[in-house]
């Protein structure tokens, strides 16, 4: 379906509740690839590849460097039709130990003017032992799987939290995240902060040495971090060897926003978020010189806003309200867009293209 088709669908989506909405795509999404028709004609109508997409990132090939953000498929029911789509991963989650119901409903608004969402979901997702057998199967997607503490562990006793799902997950999937930027989990981003973190990462870093330790560890960072505070964070995931960073999650800001009717509680999401984690993506690559692999997320909706991503330091992108609003074309109107500007420049691989606005 491409842009023009997904108008009427989104017009009738638009009408439901955003939930509700999102409930019904990702339910879609997990049944389509089951039936063969159905597979073959979202393959016709979505799969698009070249090999100059294909990158390698913390020592992985990936197909292309578009993939699904974390929110999305929380409870990983929709691999399959999200990889039919196009994407080149997936990351599943936020899980936690336990089963969860999230916040109270309604907990994601629309802000249509701004092409961006406020969620405040809080995890909701169906707890480690009922996601892990999903990921068991063999796919040619890369998956990553996003791990957060549960709504009722004290802070200081996340660390076990995100231990025990370090062992269920590390062995499953092809990376992993550890997510202390959901503005949505109360204190949870304190954990950025200097030392917390350090304490915080020492035990996970141990244990993830012991058993499929080639899995990559990454943290996922807040855009509302201040440049001397991201600067302490970096410190300490070099020095603990964090395989990359996920720059980066939703906002607490409402700054610039068109749409007055926006909700005070919740994280932004969408085009208001783009630049804002450029800034971050930007100060990462340059402080690190590029040896810290980023993954870059927050308002891509075309392949321009990708490009911009990549060439402020991502070697990979993802992509979650920009689906919301452009629909499931957008994966490969990206993918297209950026080949296109390989060929206009002449360049043979993604690669090359990593970082250099700066
Ligand atoms: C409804 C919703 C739920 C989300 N849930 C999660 C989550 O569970 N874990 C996480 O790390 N990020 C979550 N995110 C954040 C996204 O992964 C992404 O970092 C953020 O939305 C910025 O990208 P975007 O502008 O393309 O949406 C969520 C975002 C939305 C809109």
């Amino acid at each position: 379906m491409q842009q023009s088709g997904y108008s009427t669908l989104r017009h009738i989506l638009f009408k439901l509740d955003p939930e509700i909405a999102h409930n019904i795509s990702i339910r879609l999404l997990a049944v389509a690839p089951k039936m063969g028709p159905v597979r073959r004609w979202l393959t016709n109508l979505f799969y698009y590849n070249d090999s100059r997409l294909a990158t390698r990132v913390f020592g992985l090939r990936f197909d292309n460097p578009v993939g699904v953000a974390a929110g999305y498929d929380k409870n990983a029911i929709a691999i399959d039709g999200l990889a039919s789509l196009g994407a080149g991963h997936v990351e599943v989650g936020t899980i936690t130990p336990k089963a969860q119901y999230g916040n109270q409903r309604p907990r994601i608004f629309r802000l249509p003017e701004d092409n961006a969402l406020i969620n405040r979901m809080g995890f909701p997702n169906h707890g480690m032992e009922k996601v892990a057998p999903r990921l068991e199967l063999d796919r040619s997607i890369r998956l990553g799987a996003n791990i957060g503490k549960g709504s009722d562990t004290p802070l200081d006793q996340a660390a076990s939290d995100y231990s025990k799902m370090i062992t269920k997950f590390q062995c499953l999937v092809d990376y992993l995240v550890i997510n202390i930027s959901s503005p949505n989990t109360p204190g949870l981003r304190s954990l950025e902060g200097r030392d917390l973190l350090d304490s915080f990462l020492l035990p996970l870093m141990e244990l993830h040495s012991k058993e499929c330790n080639d899995t990559p560890l990454l943290v996922k960072i807040s855009p509302d971090i201040s440049m001397s505070a991201l600067d302490d964070l970096l410190d300490v995931v070099v020095g603990r060897g964090v395989s990359g960073l996920i720059a980066t999650n939703t906002s607490l800001s409402r700054a610039g926003l068109r749409d007055s009717r926006y909700v005070k509680i919740g994280g932004l999401s969408g085009r208001p978020l783009h630049d804002r984690s450029n800034k971050v993506i930007q100060h990462i690559y340059r402080q690190t010189r590029g040896e810290l692999p980023i993954i870059g997320v927050g308002g891509i909706d075309n392949a321009s806003a990708a490009l911009e991503k990549i060439r402020s330091g991502a070697s990979l992108v993802q992509v979650y309200t920009g689906l919301i609003y452009r629909g499931p074309g957008l994966i490969r109107q990206i993918k297209l867009g950026i080949v296109k500007e390989l060929e206009k420049l002449g360049l043979d691989s993604i690669e090359a293209l990593v970082g250099v606005s700066l």
